[in-house]
């Protein structure tokens, strides 16, 4: 039985109605073989009009009648049932184009919405993989626009604010104070992100679903990784459908979200035999034959988009599912979906093929753009959107879509090369002529031909700029390249070469060497060629490249003018570093630097690059500490009038004088100097979302803390500055920060979490070059806790034939004389530890500083024994204690205790360690503790137990939890500033109640005040 189109129970819907209109313009009356009879599984057998099934199907799908696939929906329910009880799931649906991801993601954001949970969506494009952080920003757009200012200011607390403002995203933090250009501001931006995640969470259960992530640009991939791993402590689910990954943008970082350990992964099976005659039959009606079934799945190796396209086709050839008709299904299978979609549109008139190959280029657009693109006017433009409607290729409404992806494909793929690049070419014309048009305008300019339009190449660079701002290096660099072949006038050839190598080696992409290299070689002149010898030369330094760093310095240098002298001393400072930093310096490095450091010393007004070289050289060539204190000092005043440097690149010319300058104050005790400086770098780098300064001023800050014995400080730190470097950030900060955590560790007692640390450093440590030395130091910590201290023994003198290669002698950096004494003195072996720990003391009074004399006095002290040890042991506890080196003088007091214990001066000793234990115990040092207890009960004395309540009984990082909340922080708030998760500090807190027995936050400053001693 035949019916009106408008007379089904679609009545009124306008796909219905644009359906009766595309019959009415093309003329004809309705042809019976496009109406079908439809199985119970599309919602009864009706008569419907083709494309009015092709719907039905649409919906149904969405509705989730989906054809085997149960136990994967129920994978996802369980997935989401799980977020709902407070655990944060990720599921990843993978398979091949066609195969269904799409619809059981529809399925998936029903139930999602059915369990009470807030949906936010997004989706990859094609054309869109270089646009910095898009998928991302259609997740977190919505709930931002549609948020109340007072909800939105709820979302948008500290670093979530200033990840908004950074993307531009409603009610996001103006970011005050950031340099002009090229802020790594990747950090910021996840962590940002996260917060706005875990915020939206914190309101009720979340589901992030992302499409085609395979098409998701690398900036939103990254953010995918990065929550992912924290997910677990969120109200939240993430259900990502891709692609293969080696069909992805970026590959690699498409599997490190695809493979992540804790995702489920669902590969779609193709659909079987059975449903595969249930689709045919649904299309081309009753009992399809068997053999034409086989031949459908053959054809389409039950793919559900190919079927669909398939029994289209059929349908519309008028093929009825006959065994004799299977021969038919091979021809018309054979087709490509873009060959069946340009038959269809074919037959449609003209306009309509001319829209859609314009939205095929657009990929998305409004009707306006679409219609210009087209050359069509508004009428014939809305007109040729209906047709494409009804004939199941556009999706109805508001931006024009292509119902599938593979659609656009379809169109897209059969554009001949030329017209694909001039479409283009027009479509970024039109867009520039709207504002805020940029990244849309290059994206479209990356498709086109080169032309040497210099129009081209500023929109290029423009926007190059403008996302690598946004922590998005990866498509800055693809911008840059493209501006490169467009190609540029040759005089901005040199600073486009200049950036596209800085991007690429930050990201480490493996052209940045010959990139940077050939913007030293086309700089217009000496001094810029100079200026790209310093980043060329940083980021071989940062590769550990430093023979080649010094030699691109060199020749920089040679080509200089006479006149150029302050950059000569950049060039030459840069190269003396470089130098001591090498492996395997050559002999004249130690006179290299000699005269470098003298240089600085008399000449006024010498340039901070200069003089923060000179304060490196001269601490680590033991020259007495005010020495390169006072040179570091005019370093720091000289920067602070010096311009930012030679891009205006945050990571170049921050880490290299500023940070030399910090670390020779630290090693030279400048403590109150210091601590000041790095609060206000790190201020600075979490409100300009610098990764880099921020990882550089942690190391320090953290070191500091672990110095002062602050462990729970220095824990922090080193925590928040791994969190950041996992980023792409050049490996020194990773392998400083994760020897800092190390040691902390150690101290803690934490062994095994050490170990965890030091996995993935193990090679690093074995390198050889001064930073290497830093975790090669810590491991040897670790063994000796582990008691493996023959292997102890070996890291430290390892780190000793490291450094006197370097020509560093300072006991202060890396003290592994005294380390490797007692390390000897364990094993038996006397003369060697009296020979080492008498060698590190005459350093350190060369030195003199009070923490580096106190270390290597305490250690020959306890090698001498004896009276020679016991006052060697005496003026350790008061240099340490000037030192400010809290847990260095507990150890040193447990030692000067335990002597006098076998001297059997039991009560002097019981005192020394009692304060000892006191100590250890306040900073959480485990270890030292249970040492200090055991000689104390050696003494005959019975030391108390470890108190399980009060102030004294709370760990390192529950009373830093504690104080924090005392000064009336949120625990949201405590979180970010820690980067723990807001569940770690619920749990701190928790303990500190019962600990202190009470029940409010409002007590705690009260009972922190109360200045508790403890009886011991
Ligand atoms: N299990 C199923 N049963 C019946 N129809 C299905 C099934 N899965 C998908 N379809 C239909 O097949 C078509 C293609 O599916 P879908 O768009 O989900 O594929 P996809 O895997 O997302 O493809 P792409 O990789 O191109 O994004 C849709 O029209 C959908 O409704
Ligand atoms: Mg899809």
């Amino acid at each position: 039985m035949l019916r009106p189109a408008d007379a089904v129970s679609h009545r009124g819907d306008p796909r219905v109605f644009a359906h009766s209109r595309l019959q009415r313009l093309a003329g004809g009356v309705t042809d019976p073989r496009t109406r079908v009879t439809l199985s119970p599984l599309w919602g009864g057998s009706r008569a419907l009009p083709g494309s009015a099934v092709k719907l039905h199907m649409k919906e149904a799908a969405a509705a989730g009648q989906l054809l085997e696939r149960s136990e994967e929906l129920a994978r996802i329910e369980s997935a989401l049932a799980e977020v709902r009880s407070g655990r944060g799931t990720v599921v990843v649906i993978e398979g091949p184009a066609g195969i269904g991801k799409t619809a059981l993601l529809t399925a998936a954001r029903t139930a999602a919405v059915n369990g009470g949970m807030r949906v936010l969506r997004s989706r990859g494009a094609d054309l869109e993989r270089d646009f910095a952080f898009g998928v991302v920003r259609q997740l977190f757009e919505p709930p931002l626009a549609e948020a109340s200012e007072l909800e939105r200011a709820d979302l948008l607390q500290a670093s979530a604010g200033v990840a908004a403002g950074l993307l531009g995203l409603p009610g996001g933090t103006r970011v005050e104070g950031a340099p002009s250009s090229g802020v790594d501001s990747s950090f910021a931006i996840l962590h940002g992100l996260y917060w706005l995640c875990a915020n939206l969470a914190a309101d009720g259960p979340l589901c992030l679903v992302v499409d085609d992530a395979h098409w998701a640009d690398p900036a939103s991939l990254r953010y995918l990784a990065f929550l992912l791993t924290r997910l677990e402590e969120l109200d939240a689910a993430l259900i990502v459908a891709t692609r293969p990954p080696d069909a992805g943008t970026d590959a690699e970082l498409l599997a490190t979200v695809t493979t992540d350990a804790s995702a489920d992964v669902i590969r779609l099976r193709p659909l079987t035999r059975a449903a595969v005659a249930q689709l045919v039959e649904s299309r081309l009606g009753g009992g399809p034959d068997a053999v034409f079934v086989d031949a459908c799945l053959r054809a389409t190796r039950g793919a559900p988009f190919l079927i669909r396209m398939l029994v289209e086709a059929l349908s519309e050839g008028g093929i009825t599912p006959t065994a004799e008709a299977a021969r038919h299904v091979e021809r018309f299978g054979a087709r490509s979906v873009g060959r069946s979609v340009n038959l269809r549109l074919r037959r449609l008139p003209e306009h309509a093929g001319r829209l859609a190959r314009a939205l095929a280029v657009l990929e998305q657009g409004d009707l306006v753009q679409t219609a210009r693109l087209a050359g069509l006017d508004a009428a014939e433009a809305a007109e040729a959107a209906e047709l494409l409607v009804a004939a199941g290729i556009l999706e109805a409404g508001r931006p024009m879509t292509f119902i599938h992806p593979m659609v656009r494909g379809g169109i897209y793929s059969e554009l001949t090369a030329a017209e694909r690049a001039q479409g283009h070419s027009h479509a970024a014309r039109l867009l520039a002529e709207q504002p805020a048009m940029g990244e849309r305008v290059a994206k479209h300019l990356l498709a086109t031909e080169p032309a040497g339009d210099s129009w081209v190449v500023e929109r290029l660079a423009e926007t190059a700029c403008a996302v690598g701002k946004r922590g998005a290096p990866e498509a800055e660099a693809v911008f840059l390249r493209r501006a490169l072949a467009e190609p540029p006038l040759p005089a901005e050839r040199a600073a486009l070469l200049l950036d596209l190598g800085m991007a690429e080696a930050s990201v480490g992409h493996a052209d940045w060497p010959e990139h940077l290299q050939s913007a030293v070689d086309t700089a217009p002149n000496a001094a810029a060629a100079a200026e790209a010898a310093l980043v060329l030369a940083h980021a071989l330094s940062s590769a550990h490249r430093f023979g080649k760093a010094v030699e691109v310095l060199d020749r920089a240098a040679g080509a200089l003018d006479a006149g150029d002298s302050e950059l000569a001393l950049a060039l030459e400072a840069a190269a003396v570093v470089a130098e001591m930093s090498d492996p395997f310096p050559p002999p004249s490095a130690a006179l290299r630097g000699a005269t470098l450091r003298n240089r600085a010393a008399n000449q006024p007004g010498a340039p901070p690059e200069l003089l923060a070289a000179a304060a490196f050289v001269s601490v680590l060539t033991n020259e007495p500490a005010e020495v390169g204190a006072e040179l570091a000092s005019r370093a720091l005043a000289a920067g602070d009038n010096a311009p930012a440097g030679s891009a205006g690149r945050p990571w170049f010319p921050f880490s290299a004088w500023f940070s030399q300058s910090m670390f020779a104050l630290l090693w030279a005790e400048r403590y109150a100097q210091v601590r000041p400086l790095l609060d206000g770098s790190i201020a600075l780098a979490r409100a300009t979302g610098d990764s880099i300064r921020l990882a550089g001023g942690l190391a320090g800050r953290g070191w500091l803390a672990l110095r002062s014995g602050d462990l729970g400080a220095a824990e922090a730190d080193a925590r928040t500055a791994l969190a950041a470097t996992e980023l792409p950030a050049p490996a020194m900060y990773r392998v400083m920060n994760a020897g800092l955590l190390i040691k902390t560790q150690v101290l803690q007692g934490e062994l095994d979490a050490a170990e965890r640390t030091l996995a993935p450093l193990e090679c690093e440590a074995e390198g050889g070059s001064l930073i290497a030395a830093i975790p090669r130091f810590a491991r040897g910590r670790l063994r000796i806790a582990q008691r493996r201290v023959a292997e102890g023994l070996e890291d430290f003198l390892a780190v000793g034939v490291v450094l006197t290669r370097a020509f560093v002698t300072c006991p202060g950096a890396l003290p592994w004389r005294s380390e490797a004494a007692l390390a000897d003195l364990a094993l038996g072996d006397r003369e060697a530890a009296g020979r080492l720990a008498d060698e590190e003391l005459a350093l350190a009074r060369a030195f003199g500083a009070p923490r580096a004399l106190g270390v290597a006095k305490r250690a020959a002290g306890v090698v001498a024994g004896g009276d020679r040890g016991e006052s060697l042991l005496r003026e350790a506890v008061d240099d340490l204690e000037r030192g400010g080196a809290r847990l260095e003088r507990a150890r040193a007091l447990a030692d000067l205790g335990a002597l006098l214990r076998r001297l059997n001066r039991r009560t002097e000793a019981r005192a020394l360690l009692r304060e000892a234990l006191d100590t250890a115990h306040r900073s959480g040092a485990g270890p030292l503790a249970e040492y200090a207890r055991t000689e104390l009960r050696a003494t005959g004395a019975r030391p108390r137990r470890v108190l399980l309540t009060g102030l004294e009984s709370l760990t390192a990082s529950e009373r830093r939890v504690a104080e924090f909340a005392s000064e009336g922080l949120t625990n949201r708030e405590i979180a970010q500033t820690l980067f723990i998760t807001a569940r770690t500090v619920e749990g701190h807190l928790t303990s500190v109640f019962r600990k202190l027995r009470l029940d409010s936050r409002d007590q705690l400053a009260a009972q922190l005040a109360a200045n508790v001693t403890v009886p011991v």
